[in-house]
């Protein structure tokens, strides 16, 4: 039977053409929404997905879903706890669209500072005023935070710095896995940054990360550019600090915005003077989907051809796993099982385990990552199998 992919977002049509040349079942329905996914995805082994949201019911109704992938960067429209709970893979493309999304950034800069969409509305309404309008200070000299510095920030920086920018970048590290909100050097970064620009995922940790006490930091007047994800930005704090401050934001994402490519769209920020907000199309250059296209199709061909899963989000980052086993044997059949059957009757759990094949295919190799120690009778039952070349156990 066929692998099918259903791809419900926007794709471009090479893409897809690619794609049903692969000997694959295609369903291209861009138009697909959240709602429509769990009646629409049930008999598919792969889906791809831009923004539409994969949500549980997706994943739990889907009987064959094997792989979920986001065309794109940020995966929290993808329910990834379901996910894990059914073993299916998520992956991403990251990367791919960092270059557009930094050039909106800068644009977003300039805006701000020259205030080119109110430039435009006067213009339109038949207004002229060039008085008002040369009111810009120029971005020359200024100083630049930016928060992330993954694939995008580093794109901004380049791009900020051949301004003549002075440029600072603040990461949201993890510390063994383990991500830190390090407010200690936020409030020495932002009271120096005039512009500020957002660059992270959306993560428990990082959701809310600009709230009261954050804009507490933020100097008077300062811009902030916001093309990663609205709940990073806590909007009451946000209109309470452009009120007390007179902060100016240019926003690509925001509370509420809508799933479909059209209709009508309603958000508080609409009324504020101070807030210009673009319609989530920082990824949306074709240059940047032809590349998230490709890189989708290489992840769906190497998961079909090999099994393996680039980009894959969610393996497990940590494992229970304590010791290593390392068992070289005779590639010949039977040899791995007679092993495994040591490890179960030891009652002990494989975390993880990879068997790998010399040249020739007369040695193999097999390490497992295991959640207890061997006992030494059972390691001593492996060394005598007739079968197995050499065994190392190590405490991780
Ligand atoms: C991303 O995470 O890659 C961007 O937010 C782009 O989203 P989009 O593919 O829905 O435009």
């Amino acid at each position: 039977m066929k692998v099918t992919v259903l791809i419900a977002d926007k794709f471009p049509s090479r893409y897809v053409e690619m794609l049903q040349k692969m000997d694959l079942e295609v369903i291209y329905d861009p138009k697909l929404g959240e709602n429509d996914l769990p009646d629409a995805a049930e008999n598919v082994d792969i889906i791809v997905v831009r923004s539409t949201k994969v949500n549980a019911e997706t994943i739990q109704k889907a009987k064959s879903l094997n792989l979920i992938i986001r065309a794109g960067a940020g995966v929290n429209n993808i329910n990834i706890a379901a996910a894990n709970q059914k073993g299916v893979y998520v992956a991403n493309c990251p990367g791919m669209n960092s270059v557009a999304v930094a050039e909106l950034a800068m644009g977003l800069m300039l805006s701000l500072d020259r205030r080119i969409p109110d430039n435009v509305i006067d213009f339109r309404k038949g207004v002229w005023n060039k008085g008002e309008y040369s009111k810009a200070e120029g971005l020359l000299g200024k100083t630049l935070g930016i928060i992330g510095v993954g694939a995008i920030g580093r794109e901004v920086a380049k791009r900020a710095i051949s301004f003549g920018m002075n440029v600072y970048g603040k990461d949201i590290s993890r510390i063994e896995g383990e991500m830190i909100k390090d407010f200690s050097e936020m409030d020495k970064l932002l009271p120096l940054c005039d512009i500020l620009t957002i660059h992270l995922p959306l993560t428990p940790e990082t959701r809310g990360l600009f709230n009261k006490e954050m804009f507490k930091y933020v100097k008077p007047g300062a811009f902030i550019i916001n093309t990663a994800r609205a709940e990073i930005i806590d909007e009451d704090a946000l209109l309470e600090a452009i009120q007390e401050k007179g902060i100016r934001c240019a926003f690509d994402v925001f509370a509420g915005e809508p799933e479909g490519k059209a209709g009508s769209v309603s958000s508080r920020l609409q009324e504020n003077p101070n807030v210009y907000v673009t319609h989530h199309i920082g990824a949306s250059t074709e240059q940047a989907q032809n590349a998230v296209a490709e890189e989708t199709v290489r992840i769906i061909k190497d998961f079909i051809n090999s099994g393996v899963i680039a980009h894959w989000v969610n393996r497990a980052k940590t494992t229970d796993a304590h010791f290593q086993l390392v068992v070289k044997h005779f590639d010949k059949p039977g040899v791995l099982a007679s092993i495994l059957e040591v490890i179960r009757d030891a009652d002990i759990n494989i975390e993880e385990i990879e068997n790998v094949i010399f040249d020739g295919g007369i040695a193999a190799s097999c390490t497992m990552k295991l959640k207890s120690a061997v006992p030494t009778d059972k390691l001593q039952a492996i060394k005598e199998n007739p079968n197995v070349l050499s065994v190392s156990h190590v405490k991780l």
